[in-house]
């Protein structure tokens, strides 16, 4: 069988036959960073000029078995070292994790990233290649297929599996619909065209109530995946679907301990989650490469203990200061007022749409739980919502509290 995965259900937008040999004749790997020794790939069988920079990156190895075995129904008896994993969004808050764990369990990791990447593109190409130390980092454009296509062409090696942290930065309507939706596809599109039969997303709980446009773009991305799967049976996909990031839950840490009250919305009640950190969504994720069990599933995740809501969330921070809790309940209709003010001026400037949006984000995470969803109870169901890893709040506020929250910055409209 061929090493590459012929297409199924996906439109392929580009319609150019590949030339491996021709290719790499040309300019092979642009970005991948480089040695100057020249690097057999059985997979090809012949020599390429694939330069290593060993100080930052592990060179790709593509073992012989890749040349007569299809990665569609092999890749998960390979040795980690011979599995090739593509991570798109290798740059966000989840993303730089997953690209670490991988690494610490042997893949051979390829990461995709921006030349300018992070919040407000504040990293340069020396930091993002520091920021992913240990994995083959290959700066293209997601959101172009044909340039994406031609850089994962360029690598010369084929993909096993596409595990995607892709997310929009700002939550924005068409922002959320160009990468949770087209990005993200085109990841997948382009994973396949070069061998993957695995795709790993990382998508939200949230998905489950879609309200919200970027929860719309992302459910329609799924959909298209389990689809994928239906129609090719030698292609399976992960949805992973965790409940609140810490760094969603960080934001009152130091006002608290400067002596300000707790702000939440209504009782403290409306809401609850099971919030997971970084390392422990990261390693679930991993766990998902190459584990059965995961195989075609759409995966709620939360982190360890039980479920809390905003108000024992902030009970929890007092008790780490010892100070007496005081708080400032903000009626929820507040909000309703604020989105439909908005969304009556979107009608007369359509350029309020993200700002209308940005108010129904808020408005959704101050009421709605991160928890699964039970349609049969018409409820939120906290023991329905599993649990993993072992990170818990309590130990996120405590570091907070000493080192400040460096490194759990939210997103570009301060909403993710
Ligand atoms: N916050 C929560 O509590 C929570 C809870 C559950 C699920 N989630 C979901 O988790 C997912 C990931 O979240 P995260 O916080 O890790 O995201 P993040 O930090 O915002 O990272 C987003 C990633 O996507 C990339 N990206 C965004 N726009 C791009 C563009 N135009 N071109 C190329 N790359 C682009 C970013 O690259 P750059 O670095 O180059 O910008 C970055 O690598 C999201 O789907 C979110 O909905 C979040």
């Amino acid at each position: 069988m061929s090493a590459f995965a012929p297409f199924s259900g996906l439109t392929l937008q580009s319609t150019k036959d590949h030339n491996f040999r021709q290719l790499l004749s040309s300019h092979f790997i642009n970005h991948v960073q480089v040695s100057t020794v020249p690097y057999a790939i059985p997979f090809l069988s012949v020599n390429v000029p694939f330069r290593v920079n060993s100080r930052k990156l592990k060179p790709i190895t593509v073992s012989a078995a890749s040349t007569i075995e299809s990665p569609k129904i092999s890749f998960r008896g390979k040795n980690p070292k011979d599995i090739n994993v593509l991570v798109v969004g290798s740059t966000g808050y989840i993303g730089k994790f997953v690209v670490k764990e991988l690494i610490n369990r042997g893949f051979n990791v390829i990461a995709i990233a921006r030349e300018k990447s992070g919040i407000k593109g504040k990293n340069s190409k020396d930091d993002t290649l520091e920021q992913l130390n240990g994995a083959n980092v290959c700066f293209s454009d997601v959101t172009n297929l044909e340039s994406l296509e031609k850089s994962v062409e360029n690598l010369g090696v084929p993909i096993d599996v596409v595990v995607s942290c892709l997310a929009s930065r700002n939550g924005g309507v068409k922002d959320s619909w160009l990468i949770d939706y087209e990005a993200t596809k085109n990841s997948l599109v382009a994973g396949k065209k070069f061998g993957a039969s695995h795709f790993v997303l990382l998508s939200a709980i949230c998905v489950q109530k879609p309200l919200l446009e970027f929860q719309r773009a992302k459910l329609k991305f799924e959909a298209e995946l389990m689809k994928e799967a239906e129609v090719d049976d030698g292609f399976t996909y992960s949805i992973v679907r965790p409940t609140a990031f810490f760094k969603s839950l960080g934001g009152q840490v130091e006002l608290v301990k400067d002596g300000k009250p707790y702000v939440m919305f209504g009782d403290g009640k409306l809401c609850a989650c099971k919030p997971i950190s970084e390392q422990d969504l990261a390693s679930f994720i991993a766990d998902c490469v190459l584990k059965e069990d995961k195989i075609n599933q759409v995966l709620p995740i939360g982190g360890p203990g039980k479920a809390l809501t905003p108000l024992e969330q902030a009970e929890i921070l007092f008790k780490l200061v010892g100070k007496e809790p005081k708080f400032l309940k903000v009626p929820i209709e507040i909000m309703d007022f604020a989105i439909g003010l908005l969304d009556f001026l979107v009608k007369i400037f359509p350029s309020l749409e993200d700002a209308a949006e940005f108010g129904k984000i808020g408005r959704y995470y101050a009421a709605e739980s991160m928890l699964v969803w039970d349609p049969e109870t018409g409820e939120y169901n906290a023991d329905a919502t599993p649990s993993y890893g072992k990170d818990t709040l309590e130990d996120f506020f405590q570091k907070v509290l000493k080192e400040g929250m460096a490194g759990q910055e939210l997103g570009e409209q301060t909403i993710f």
